[in-house]
């Protein structure tokens, strides 16, 4: 990529970033010269200490990589935080949160729900980077005490739980297979390295469920796009320990018809840094994000095959209306330009077409909750799956 914040870089991030190439070019020579793009991926955001959710970059903010909702404003997650407040209700539960970033939503949730006085007794976070870790533990703990020694961290999921799990622009940052399919078949699209540079290399697909999930979806060829696993694996994890409750995800993707449309050839594979978006997953491993979309039709095959029912899908515009977004800006007084206008300008990002509004959806996955979701009141998109 040609970027000038490349010049920018400082001499302890070259550094950190050619100590990873180092790691992932070793893993490729002991691997036949060859890896599957999703071990690439998992390497490059996840390697112990040097992957970029690992290390030390700053990730999520203004002096960071990339913004996201609870960044945004703070009007996502006192929306949001309305809806969690009815499964914690409904379920008589807790809050797990995944992937948690800054613990920006944390924070706003936990004063969302003392506002209305449906406060969990357990806020669980589960966070694989150590470095965002401690990030969220320094900004909750400025939480009033009652608030702040509800919220603990886990380092794996527990074994049973009743609530409401959510998951905000998580599964985009999960490893996914890269798979081509052309005339002369379908193979799996790696990484090997040449003498300085990663490269592609295209090898026949020997994973016979890889091939058979290839197969079942048979865009028109020639065709490139991802494969994810981990993500729907995960959902079925949640499926297998939540008793009671409801899983929320949201993120940017769409159902499985949309995602392998025949004009999306070219997959979705996304990289961003300092701002900007771009497709090399090969620039600066370890200093730079690499997400993909979400498919939303295999997360909820995952859950219900998990024995959990599908509550609701919708794009995120519709659920922060049906929730009550306008409503909750109103309690900001128009008159009051300075606080305001800025609140307006969020919520015209978060709910633009045009913005986050229909990118982003919201799927419900939940057990033993036999009323309506208030988010999926109008607008609801589940027959799309
Ligand atoms: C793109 S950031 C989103 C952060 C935050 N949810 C937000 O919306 O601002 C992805 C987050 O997921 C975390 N993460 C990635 N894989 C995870 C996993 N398997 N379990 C829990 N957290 C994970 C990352 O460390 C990071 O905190």
């Amino acid at each position: 990529m040609n970027c000038p914040a490349f010049a920018e870089l400082d001499a302890d991030a070259l550094a950190h970033s050619r100590r990873l190439v180092e790691l992932i070019r070793r893993e490729i020579a002991s691997s036949q010269g060859w890896i599957g793009f999703d071990r690439f991926m998992q390497l490059a955001l996840y390697a112990p200490g040097l992957g970029y959710y690992s290390g030390g970059a700053t990730k999520l903010g203004a002096g960071g990589d990339f913004v996201t909702a609870p960044e945004l404003s703070p009007l996502y997650s006192r929306t949001l935080a309305r809806q969690i407040g009815d499964v914690v209700l409904l379920s008589a539960g807790d809050v797990l949160e995944l992937g948690a970033g800054s613990g920006r939503m944390a924070e706003e949730v936990l004063l969302a729900l003392d506002d209305t006085g449906v406060l969990p007794a357990r806020y669980l976070i589960l966070e694989v980077s150590g470095q965002l870790a401690e990030r969220q533990r320094q900004r909750l703990r400025n939480l009033p005490e009652r608030l702040a020694s509800r919220v603990a961290w886990i380092d794996r999921l527990p074994d049973a739980f009743r609530g409401a799990v959510v998951l905000n622009e998580v599964l985009d940052a999960l490893p996914v297979h890269l798979i081509t399919w052309s005339e002369s078949g379908i193979r799996e699209r790696g990484v090997a390295s040449s003498a300085d540079a990663f490269v592609w290399d295209d090898r026949t697909a020997n994973d016979h469920k890889l091939l058979a999930a290839a197969r079942r979806l048979n865009p028109p060829a020639p065709y490139l796009s991802e494969l994810a696993r981990v993500g729907p694996a995960l959902l079925a994890a949640l499926g297998g320990i939540l008793e009671c409750g409801v899983v929320l995800v949201i993120d940017y993707g769409f159902g499985e018809r949309e995602y392998y449309h025949p004009q999306r050839n070219r997959g979705t594979l996304m990289c961003h840094f300092r701002h900007r978006a771009h497709d090399d997953p090969f620039f600066l491993p370890g200093l730079q994000d690499i997400t993909s979309h979400v498919d939303f039709t295999a997360l909820a095959r995952a859950g219900m095959q998990a024995g959990l029912d599908l509550v609701g899908y919708t794009t995120q515009a519709n659920f922060l209306v049906n929730l009550g977004i306008t409503e909750l800006m109103t309690l900001t007084p128009a008159q009051d330009a300075g606080a305001y206008l800025p609140l307006a300008a969020q919520a015209q990002k978060l709910l633009s077409p045009a913005e986050m509004g229909e990118l982003f959806k919201v799927i419900a996955l939940g057990r033993g909750i036999d009323r309506a979701l208030a988010g999926f009141r109008a607008g609801d998109m589940s027959r799309l799956l």
